[in-house]
């Protein structure tokens, strides 16, 4: 996967505003609801940590997994602020992952799951999480929801981030692909160093699956998980046509 190998460098930057806290106390509810008790987590797609961090705050031990060496790179930077042995990571691919331990959890967090373009890496990724599931552990993630897609359609954005050393200026031009339930992010970085004015431009197109609902369903069922809920993140409301962000829970 060619996507997060330069932009991995400006990621902690261009997410700044996302308040990974937050949504880590909105993980730990699901699981204090559905796997009470739950000590132990595999985060599946870790990236640079952000989540990791925070639930490790609340009191987990995680093991992070990701793909990306120039994310690990930075997630394993973190560790210095963290108790010894609350978290690891390692890279590897979640659609063949195995490690020999099983967890009280698995989350794989902020649309991981539409990394995962094609029926059998989707059901590779179920399969991962049902693997490493402890019996009564559950498997939570989040996803692009195909009904929203479809009817907000994808649009070009453009978002601005600047810390003081640097300012980051991402433009994401979407292409649809209706037939795929794919959507091709084009993104155009530029990079400028504040103290010299020099800018630095690149590209990367990362290719994200939206999904429907139903296929949520029959991605549980074929697991041998059972799908307890699937809803609006971060409100847990009904979701619908407006709602692009949403989370499943499974159970082991
Ligand atoms: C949008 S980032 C989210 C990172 C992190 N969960 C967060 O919330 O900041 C998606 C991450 O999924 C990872 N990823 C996508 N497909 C993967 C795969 N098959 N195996 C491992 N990691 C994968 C990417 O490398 C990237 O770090």
């Amino acid at each position: 996967m060619k996507a997060f190998r330069h932009y991995a460098r400006y990621y902690n930057l261009l997410y700044a505003d996302k308040n990974y806290a937050a949504e880590a106390g909105f993980v730990q509810g699901l699981m204090q609801k559905y796997a009470p008790g739950a000590e132990t987590i595999l985060e599946l797609g870790c990236g640079t940590g952000g989540h990791a961090v925070q639930l490790a705050a609340l009191g987990y031990e995680l093991h992070g997994v990701d793909l990306s060496p120039e994310m690990l790179a930075m997630a394993q930077e973190r560790l210095a602020g963290t108790p010894a042995g609350r978290l690891s990571f390692d890279q590897g691919d979640i659609r063949t992952l195995r490690v020999d331990r099983k967890f009280d959890a698995v989350v794989a967090l902020f649309h991981v799951l539409s990394y995962q373009l094609t029926a059998a890496d989707l059901a590779a990724t179920f399969a991962t999480a049902r693997a490493h599931l402890q019996p009564g552990g559950v498997f939570l993630c989040d996803f692009w929801y195909g009904p929203a897609v479809l009817t907000a359609r994808p649009e070009v954005r453009v978002k601005r981030m600047q810390d003081g050393v640097i300012s980051v200026t991402r433009i994401a031009e979407p292409v649809l692909h209706a037939n795929a339930n794919v959507v091709d992010v084009n993104y155009q970085v530029f990079v400028q160093d504040l103290a010299s004015g020099q800018i630095e431009e690149f590209h990367e197109t990362h290719h994200m699956r939206y999904l429907f609902k139903p296929e949520i369903d029959v991605l549980h069922e074929a697991a041998g998980l059972t799908h307890l809920e699937c809803a609006a993140w971060l409100t847990g409301r009904e979701p619908g046509c407006d709602t692009w962000g949403v989370y499943s829970v499974g159970k082991l």
